[in-house]
């Protein structure tokens, strides 16, 4: 059974822990956090007071998606917050400091991963593929919610299943945007262990029935 991981970025801001409740009784394992800079991505999200905020409401999972420059200065801070797993881009900084981010996370005792942007190549993880408890491949750019799923992302995901069955069988794939009830069959097909919806959950009325219809368990 694949893992959902509602995106917060398309919830309520006013009403948090209600929206968080809502999604946990609704069968969500894990609830996904994007944080934006206004750097790395044109936009901005939520931060480590908030992330904070948030840990002491749930006990789900925390997924905390680092869309911000030199992840490296921030990533112990999201750690403590009660992060637990942090990912970062790998685009986001020099290969040697995304390699002290991912230290950094460990250390904390935190899981560590790194994301790919769509127009970076399956080959561009290989240096953290045996270190990273996770592999985010996007499925839109990066910035925003509710945009269109890019399936031309699937040969990636493919070869990215292929390499982590080879390489470190207990890293987890995942993929973030677009993913709703019609896109997500492709991707488990392709091999993912773990879907991030962000409009297809919270932009429904209904967020159990959003959560089983993205899994596929009609
Ligand atoms: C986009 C974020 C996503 C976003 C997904 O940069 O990383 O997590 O919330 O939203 P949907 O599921 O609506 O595409
Ligand atoms: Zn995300």
């Amino acid at each position: 059974m694949p893992i959902i991981a509602p995106s917060l970025l398309s919830a309520d801001f006013a009403c948090l822990s209600e929206e968080i409740g809502d999604v946990a009784r609704g069968g969500a394992e894990w609830l996904h956090l994007d944080v934006m800079d206004g750097r790395f991505v044109p936009n901005l999200s939520i931060g480590i007071p908030v992330i904070a905020s948030v840990r002491k409401t749930t006990k789900l999972f925390l997924d905390v998606h680092l869309m911000i420059v030199e992840p490296v200065l921030y990533a112990a801070r999201f750690c403590d917050a009660g992060a637990d797993m942090v990912t970062v881009h790998v685009e986001a900084d020099t290969p040697e400091r995304i390699t002290s981010a991912l230290e950094e996370i460990h250390a904390r005792g935190k899981k560590a991963g790194i994301v790919l942007k769509p127009a970076t190549p399956a080959e561009a993880a290989e240096p953290w593929l045996r270190e990273a408890d996770m592999v985010l491949v996007m499925t839109v750019e990066p910035g925003f919610g509710g945009q269109k799923f890019m399936a031309d992302m699937l040969p990636k995901i493919r070869t990215l299943r292929k390499r982590i069955d080879e390489v470190h069988p207990g890293c987890l794939l995942e993929a973030d945007g677009g993913v709703d009830a019609s896109t997500a069959p492709l991707l488990l097909q392709a091999g993912c262990d773990v879907l991030v919806a962000g409009s297809a959950v919270f932009g429904r009325e209904d967020r159990a029935a959003a959560i089983r219809a993205v899994r596929g368990d009609h």
